[in-house]
């Protein structure tokens, strides 16, 4: 008797995994209220749209352990704004995050706690390296969806609280594709 040694899988091309044991969330556009700079144009859209998905392995979240996660960020804007994910800083703020493109093209924007806010292009085989101490958001402004696996510590946790005011710049529709604006 052979023992099972079948790891979890996951398809580099889409983001998805095999079967298995998962967690799944949907974020719709009622949940990310305020989120958009335009908020009557997010209001006049459908709130039951899902924005994005994220797919987890159910592993520990014991100290030292780590979560693996995909998370898919759909194409469209809201307003002049492209769609993008909540951000968060983690709860324990020193905990780091890698997170790899895997399909689509995007934007990482990442936010100190000074406010000093930045980007990262994500595109298939970024790597992108979130220091402790960084708020993070994916964006995606592309015309397909954005995926992007994601590792990091099972006791990290999310401060979204901490970005009630939102983060330093905005990534707006441009004749150029996208332009920044800052708030
Ligand atoms: C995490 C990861 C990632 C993230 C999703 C959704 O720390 O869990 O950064 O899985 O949670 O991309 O983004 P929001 O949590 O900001 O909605
Ligand atoms: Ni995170």
């Amino acid at each position: 008797n052979l023992p099972d040694i079948q790891p979890p899988q996951v398809d580099w091309a889409s983001g998805a995994f095999a079967d298995g044991p998962l967690l799944s969330k949907s974020t719709r556009l009622r949940d990310l209220a305020g989120i958009f700079a335009d908020e009557p144009a997010r209001q006049q859209l459908p709130g039951e749209q899902v924005i994005y998905d994220v797919e987890m392995l159910a592993t520990s979240p014991a100290e030292g352990e780590l979560y693996t996660g995909v998370t898919h960020l759909y194409p469209g804007r809201v307003g002049g704004e492209y769609f993008m994910t909540r951000g968060h800083f983690h709860a324990r703020r020193e905990q780091g995050e890698v997170y790899f493109g895997l399909r689509g093209n995007g934007l990482l924007l990442l936010q100190n706690e000074q406010g000093e806010a930045r980007l990262e292009k994500v595109f298939t085989g970024s790597v992108h390296i979130i220091p402790g101490f960084t708020a993070h958001r994916l964006i995606n402004t592309g015309g397909e969806v954005l995926s992007a696996l994601a590792v990091w510590p099972g006791v990290a946790g999310h401060d979204y609280a901490a970005l009630a005011n939102g983060f330093a710049l905005r990534v707006m529709v441009s004749s150029e594709g996208w332009e920044v604006h800052h708030d």
